[in-house]
């Protein structure tokens, strides 16, 4: 097959794990015999140094012309003044709306061989195996906001962000969980604030009444609060939690550790079915950030992103043995030993992200 894929190195170590990432859907290409090209275009902080904008039109141009979109990172210390009107982050929640990819998939699954990389004892995380579909588009993220410059009550300055939800975007969202329930192990957790909060109430009253639509799922409903605490204490309980925007965000970086680091989780962000597209368009990208400790090292782990180039072949470009193929080598390449910085232990192969990269390109084209 023929695809465009646009890539988005953005920030910090995005440039470095999305080469691996293009280096593996190559290999791909070649062991399978596709076509793939690849446009690179501008986000974020490096955008902005570029053209002033973190989202340039040309860059939305040429993701909306694309099949798929592989994504880095976005932000660094350079662009971090919280006084600035322009950030790297706009660009990356810009791409969100304007091209709205309102389900973000966040699979956190324990590799057998990192048993012992996490923090968490082995016999808390081992068989670790859920996702989370987080809302990308709404809540608190993208509603009404003010900045602290734009007022001052009683000579001190305030500032506000609001949680907005509409019962379609809650009832869209809550169905991509539901799907997904159905081809896992039936369960759907959803996270909100209902005790609290009134857009967590109306999430509640419209995930139930979705529920009704799927007698084979069983759904529990979960207070974040509580669901931090029993994601470390047992995860394993977890099959698809369903959650908002941010409550997702915050999810999923505690859940990351259950794998072991958060260089091992990759992610989609898919926009709704198109009539003009065979399958859903979406952005994949890692989960970690643009991690400017470690920048320009060569030590950041591609894995995620590795991972990420699978989930874009089997959602977008509907290869599912293609993205098997992928995680088979990511398996070999940890079975075989090698392991990043953020990885190792005793008695493994450290390597660079190069190397790793490397490793599993050729895994892919001797296959
Ligand atoms: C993520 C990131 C982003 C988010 C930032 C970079 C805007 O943390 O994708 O989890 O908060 O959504
Ligand atoms: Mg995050």
């Amino acid at each position: 097959m023929k695809a465009t894929i646009v890539t988005l190195p953005g920030d910090g170590i995005g440039t470095e794990v999305v080469a691996e990432g293009v280096k593996t859907l190559r290999a791909v290409a070649q062991a399978f015999g596709h076509q793939f090209a690849f446009r690179e275009a501008l986000i974020g902080g490096s955008a902005m140094d570029a053209t002033g904008d973190p989202l340039p039109e040309e860059t939305l141009a040429a993701c909306r012309a694309a099949d798929a979109v592989l994504l880095g990172a976005v932000g660094g210390p350079q662009w971090d003044d919280p006084t600035a009107k322009v950030r790297p982050e706009q660009g990356l929640l810009g791409l969100r709306q304007e091209l709205g990819l309102y389900a973000n998939l966040r699979p956190v699954k324990l590799h057998e061989q990192l048993l012992h990389a996490s923090t968490l004892k082995p016999g808390v995380i081992a068989g670790v195996d859920l996702i989370v579909v987080r809302e990308l588009t709404g809540g608190i993220y993208f509603g009404p906001r003010q900045e602290a410059e734009e007022v001052q009550t009683a000579g001190e300055m305030s500032a506000y962000d609001t949680m907005v939800y509409t019962a379609p975007e809650v009832r869209r969202i809550a169905h991509v969980a539901f799907r997904l329930a159905l081809k896992r192990r039936n369960k759907v957790a959803s996270v909100d604030k209902a005790n609290v909060l009134a857009a967590s109430r109306l999430w509640r009253r419209v995930v139930t009444a979705v529920a009704a639509e799927y007698p084979d799922v069983t759904l529990t409903h979960v207070l974040v609060d509580a669901a931090a605490m029993h994601l470390i204490r047992r995860p394993t309980d977890f099959d698809v939690i369903l959650t908002a925007n941010m409550f997702g965000d915050i999810l999923t970086d505690e859940a990351s550790m259950l794998a072991g680091s958060m260089g091992m989780l990759p992610s989609a962000s898919l926009a709704g079915e198109r009539t003009d597209r065979a399958h859903p368009f979406g952005v994949y990208e890692p989960i970690h950030g643009s991690a400017p400790d470690i920048v320009g090292q060569g030590v950041a782990n591609p894995l995620a992103t590795i991972l990420s180039t699978a989930m874009l072949m089997r959602h977008s470009l509907g290869l599912a043995e293609e993205a098997r193929a992928v995680e088979t080598a990511v398996e070999a390449a940890l079975a075989a030993g090698y392991r990043t910085q953020d990885i190792y232990e005793e008695g493994t192969t450290l390597v660079n992200t190069g190397e790793m990269g490397d490793w599993i390109a050729g895994r892919l084209v001797r296959e």
